[in-house]
């Protein structure tokens, strides 16, 4: 069966599906044909040619160059809206502390231990120097409108803020999870002029870099707070500690702490907390370990974030998995091919994404490997998998 090579702690219940189906799972195989992983970060690690796919048990994928893995035709899979009750938990959370001073109260509260029966009436007397805002009626800015973004921004309604949306790529699936009761909104401008709280829940990627900096903070209402359950770099870092040390932004509460954004005032920081819940830890390892598996034995692809999605029934005994560069006539060309050499195709599917595609066919017979050598060195061809039925 497969090798599969671990870089961070997976749930067992993600690992077990692997295991029993027969694969080699651990942290010290060697030249793996699959990669699960968390946040490990893969852009400096040299890929074998025998490494199939990764599979990222959770949402983000910064730490995977998935351009460099298409390119060689290394499939990467996310596993979307796994731990998404887990992160909207911690923005609830966050909700509440960026408001509160819940964690400057418990601390003072701590301090005044020692003072014996004089500590009640202490309490009553400091308990207004952390009082904060409730979060009824405000405004909230929801930035990502994906699985995590349209939790928040459905309890943001239940607790009775008033929400704006704002995801231009959001998906027909985080669609239909949404309230119709968020206003959907196209300019980001008003986002940032409207709200009283922002929650950013988009991936990061070269458009969403430093998506808040100088500019966007001279838009925002005084005293805005801000839950960054993103990345850190979909924050400049520069313009937010400049944002809070005029009161800007009152409270920033982040998952990504990093030095500049340590040093700076009223910033609540977390350890990446978000989706560190047992439940969000299993379900993304269950996940991503099926669609590693399901690739690898089958060539199906669901949730690739950077090659296309292609899922077939299997048919006949031979499958051929193609991914090639996304031009004119090359299904022609593939199925030239295989109609020259007489055989029959069961069926087909292709599937397009960019400047890739994505073919799988069923044969009905099985092709040798001299015939799968011919066909990998076709022209556009950037890997071939040819699948067996006994
Ligand atoms: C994600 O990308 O899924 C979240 O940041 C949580 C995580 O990586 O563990």
């Amino acid at each position: 069966m497969f090798d599969i090579k671990t870089y961070n702690k997976i749930s067992d219940e993600g690992l077990s599906i692997l295991k029993d189906k027969g694969c080699n799972v651990g942290p010290d195989i060697k030249d793996p044909e699959g990669i699960i992983l968390r946040s490990a970060d893969l852009h400096n690690t040299p890929f074998g040619d025998n490494l199939l796919a990764i599979a990222r048990a959770g949402a983000g994928y910064n730490n995977i160059p998935i351009d460099e893995c298409a390119e060689k035709g290394i499939v990467v899979f996310n596993t979307p809206g796994a731990n998404a009750e887990g992160v909207k938990e911690l923005e609830l959370c966050s909700l509440v502390m960026s408001s509160r001073d819940v964690l400057g109260s418990i601390a003072w509260v701590r301090s005044v231990a020692d003072k014996g029966r004089e500590i009640p009436a202490l309490v009553e007397k400091a308990k207004s120097d952390f009082a904060g805002p409730e979060l009824m009626g405000k405004t909230i800015g929801v930035l990502g409108l994906g699985a995590t973004g349209a939790m928040v921004a459905n309890i943001a309604l239940e607790i009775g803020m008033n929400v704006l949306g704002y995801d231009p790529f959001m998906s027909v699936e985080a669609a239909w999870m949404l309230s119709r009761e968020v206003k959907h909104v196209d300019d980001l401008d008003e986002v940032f002029s409207k709200s009283d709280y922002i929650s950013i829940n988009i991936p990061y990627n070269e458009n969403t870099h430093h998506l808040l900096n100088d500019e966007a903070f001279s838009k925002m209402k005084q005293g805005i707070r801000i839950i960054n359950e993103s990345r850190a770099e979909v924050v400049d870092d520069i313009a937010m500690t400049k944002a809070l040390d005029s009161g800007k932004v009152a409270k920033y509460v982040t998952d990504f702490p990093n030095e500049t954004i340590l040093k700076a005032p009223n910033v609540i920081a977390m350890p990446h907390l978000g989706a560190c819940t047992p439940e969000s830890e299993d379900r993304c390892a269950v996940m991503a370990a099926n669609e590693l598996f399901d690739y690898l034995e089958n060539g199906n692809i669901k949730n690739s974030v950077n090659l296309p999605n292609a899922s077939l029934e299997r048919m006949g005994n031979c499958r051929l998995c193609v991914l090639h560069r996304n031009k004119p006539r090359m299904i022609t060309r593939i199925l030239d091919f295989i109609s020259a050499r007489n055989i029959n195709v069961e069926h087909m599917i292709n599937k397009p994404r960019g400047g890739y595609a994505y073919t799988i066919v069923d044969l009905g017979k099985k092709i040798g490997p001299k015939t799968a050598e011919e066909m990998r060195s076709m022209e556009d061809i950037l890997r071939l998998r040819v699948l067996y039925v006994d």
